[in-house]
């Protein structure tokens, strides 16, 4: 049981930049991770996940800047498997070496009894494979073996790169629940992912990237109040003047469907006031708000917000 006794990040982005030659894979990042939280690392394709992963177990260095794991960097750990493990890859075990053989090497690699090999596939579901080898296994079992190697050393922190990847809507949410059982432990977790869906209903924080640049970390709802353009949904039988009174005050009426009226550039309680005021009738009133529209337009709008660290 690991209990995060200091709220000080677990993980921390200070400038932190990479370049491969001219190409910039992270632009000077910075962000903080709470310790006991699941993180969403989110971004599309190229933006950099894989890279900042890599950068904070040492595998790659930065250009400049630090990635910092409860303050120091990796290698400054003495035992850094049992600060944080990672599952960045699903080839990472040796494709003719059974898995359970994989899993006694990362034990001895970890420094760690070698009696959790078989304790962490069971935990994995991969018990009745363990005497297979790993090139013979579908996507989703190999990354449940890779799973099993991040949890050798019993670590604080567990980084996992799109490890919803090939799982089945089953492997998916037993994923989900194990890594809401890892934080429930006090431990931290950063999951990275392409798919804001996959993350959705999973993560208490989030760090977006896109083309390299950090463009917003921090409570989901922080990052629909930043980016998402607010909209109030209305629904009232007299649309009309309604629509004639928004506009008045100020508002903008983004669209009208029967009943159903979108607005924005007013609150709902405005809005409702509004209403009252000119004796239109409402029978609805919504703030629309979703992680998607927000992510939408904070990626869609990206060379717009470049520089601007969140
Ligand atoms: N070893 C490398 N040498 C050269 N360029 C690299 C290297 N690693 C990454 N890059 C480049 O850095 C950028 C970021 O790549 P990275 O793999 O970190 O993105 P990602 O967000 O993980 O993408 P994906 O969702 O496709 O996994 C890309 O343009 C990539 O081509
Ligand atoms: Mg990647």
């Amino acid at each position: 049981m690991v209990v995060a006794l200091s709220t000080r990040p677990m993980l921390k982005a200070e400038n932190l930049t990479k370049r491969f030659g001219p190409a910039v894979a992270v632009s000077n990042a910075n962000f903080a991770i709470r310790p006991g939280t699941i993180t969403g690392f989110l971004g599309p394709n190229g933006a950099g996940k894989s890279t900042t992963l890599r950068l904070f177990l040492g595998l790659v260095r930065p250009t400049s800047g630090a990635a910092l794991i409860d303050g120091k960097p990796i290698h400054e750990w003495p035992a850094p498997s049992r600060k944080i493990g990672a599952a960045l890859d699903t080839q990472c075990a040796h494709p003719s070496r059974r898995a359970i053989d994989s899993m006694r090497w990362a034990t001895r690699l970890a420094g760690v009894d070698a009696s959790q090999a078989e304790e962490l596939l069971d935990r994995v579901g991969l018990t009745e494979v363990a005497g297979q080898r790993a090139g013979k296994f579908s996507l989703g079992m190999r990354q449940r073996l890779a799973l099993a190697i991040a949890l050798v050393g019993n670590p604080e922190i567990v980084l996992l790169d799109e490890p919803m990847n090939g799982l089945d809507p089953e492997g998916i949410s037993w994923i989900k629940d194990l890594l809401r059982r890892f934080r429930d432990q006090g431990r931290t977790v950063l999951v990275s992912s392409h798919l804001l869906a996959e993350l959705e209903d999973l993560v208490d924080d989030l760090v977006v990237i896109a083309q390299s640049k950090i463009i917003g970390s921090g409570s989901a709802a922080a990052f629909i109040d930043r980016f998402q353009t607010q909209t109030v949904s209305v629904l009232s039988d007299q649309p009309q003047p309604l629509g004639t009174a928004v506009i008045q005050a100020g508002g903008q009426v983004i669209d009208t469907n029967g009943q159903r009226m979108r607005i924005t550039g007013l609150t709902a309680v405005q809005l409702g006031e509004i209403a009252r005021d000119a004796g239109i009738a409402i029978f609805g009133l919504t703030e629309d708000r979703s992680l998607k529209k927000a992510f939408a337009e904070a990626t869609a709008n990206v060379a717009d917000i470049r520089g601007d660290v969140g």
